[in-house]
């Protein structure tokens, strides 16, 4: 039994919504999985190949193994094809696409045991925080966190004429780096101004007012910290903004800025914040994306019919 799944990229905390606001992207990694008596044999094409492990220490792989653990199933046997997309440890969720991808794929294989909600809980277990793995499971901007040891989440409007101008610098910034310079405490006011603006987002969302979305963008709890990691930044999101971009933040943990425009204003966006990051010493190429509204799917059983969406 095989199949093949597409997952999108993401985009997290889309400014002030730290670990909280994710949005899928359309930009996808391709995933074919199938069982086999034993071993693991894996195919890794695509953007960053080089950079993606095939062996167990993969995350896809990892997250096939995790579905069966669950399932009290013996590990099988994988024969695993990658083409990806996504760029590797830039902020555009190229960890969670692995992680849903994986899961995704294995509960498809072993015919759907597990739900949407489950296999957002095991992705959330695996990531550590839940806005990419939400946003790439259910697709469009997806509010989520955990309570009373529950992963919460709700699905928001995406604004009809939101398009998105990625700008992804030359160097890797993983995850986990980007999370080290956080302080452990911010000022109280600090906390009050995210607070607000996270409100006023989530308005702007609900009444589809694209330029308070951009407005409501402004973050103090993460961006002046990770800012000194990644040269530039601060310029290079000032030129977005000057060239017509309604708000540019930090994409995830970076060091990717995603600039969001009104349909029709992208083109000098991109140009725009790669000359800036240039004139800092930092080579960056930039894709307009729109936001993908469906997260993963399955796209077929290689050589079958093709199949439904797994079920939510
Ligand atoms: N919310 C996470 C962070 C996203 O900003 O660290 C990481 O992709």
């Amino acid at each position: 039994m095989a199949v093949k799944v597409r997952v999108p990229a993401t985009t997290a905390n889309l400014g002030p919504g730290f670990d909280s606001l994710g949005m899928a992207l359309q930009l996808y990694n391709e995933i074919e999985l199938e069982l086999i008596d034993q071993g693991l044999q894996f195919e890794v094409t695509g953007v960053g190949a080089d950079m993606i492990p095939a062996t167990s220490e993969n995350v896809i792989y990892k997250a096939v193994q995790c579905v069966f653990d669950q399932l009290g199933r013996r590990r099988p046997g994988l024969r695993l094809r990658l083409h990806n997309a996504v760029p590797v440890t830039r902020g555009l969720g190229s960890s969670a696409a692995a992680i849903v991808g994986g899961l995704v794929a294995a509960n498809e294989v072993c015919h759907r045991p597990l739900s949407s909600d489950h296999l957002l809980e095991l992705a959330v277990r695996m990531e550590g925080h839940p806005d990419n793995v939400a946003a790439a499971l259910l697709g469009g901007i997806v509010v989520s966190g955990r309570v009373g040891g529950k992963t919460r989440h709700v699905k928001l409007p995406v604004p009809r004429d939101l398009v998105c101008v990625v700008v992804v610098p030359e160097v890797p910034l993983p995850t986990k780096e980007s999370r080290k310079v956080l302080p452990g405490s911010v000022p109280f006011e600090d906390a009050v101004h995210n607070v607000n603006r996270v409100a006023l987002l989530l308005g702007a969302l609900a009444t589809g007012d694209l330029e308070l979305v951009g407005a409501a963008m402004e973050d103090v709890l993460h961006e002046p910290y990770r800012m000194s990691l990644i040269p530039g930044m601060s310029r290079a999101a000032e030129a977005g903004r000057e060239s017509g971009a309604l708000g540019v933040v930090l994409s995830g943990s970076g060091p990717t800025l995603i600039a969001f425009c009104r349909e029709g204003t992208e083109s000098p966006v991109g140009p725009a914040i790669a000359r800036a990051w240039s004139e800092a010493g930092l080579k960056a190429s930039w894709m307009v994306l729109r936001p993908d509204l469906r997260g993963v799917t399955v796209t077929g059983v290689p050589h079958l019919e093709p199949m439904g969406p797994p079920a939510r």
